[in-house]
């Protein structure tokens, strides 16, 4: 099974199984990783926001223009930016290593 790495947001990196054909935040949620998913991957929210690996990015397809249009509302957007509900595992993306953004807009509140 091909192997997914998050780099969470203390920091620490989790390798995990990841299911061929679940979306990277899928795979986050029930490995117990703290990404949100707010509209559970209807690209109505940026919250799955991730940011890849640069070595692994282009490895992934071509995020579309609505993922596009939504990443530009995400906080601490980078060029490797994508949202992880739009990112489908497959066995060729073995070892693909995702970290997720040091805080959201919520935590920066106060
Ligand atoms: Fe809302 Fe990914 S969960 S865009």
């Amino acid at each position: 099974m091909p192997k997914l790495t998050f780099i969470d947001r203390a920091g620490t990196r989790h390798e995990i199984d990841a299911h061929v054909g679940l979306s990277v935040m899928e795979i986050a949620r029930r490995n117990g990783i703290d990404i949100e998913g707010a509209c559970e991957g209807s690209l109505a929210c940026s919250t799955c926001h991730v940011i890849v690996d640069p070595e692994d990015y282009d490895r992934l397809s071509e995020p579309t223009e609505d993922e596009e249009d939504m990443l530009d509302l995400a906080f601490g957007l980078t060029h490797t930016s994508r949202l992880s509900c739009q990112v489908i595992m497959t066995e060729e993306l073995d070892g693909l290593t995702v970290t997720l953004p040091a805080a959201t807009r919520n935590m920066m509140v106060g």
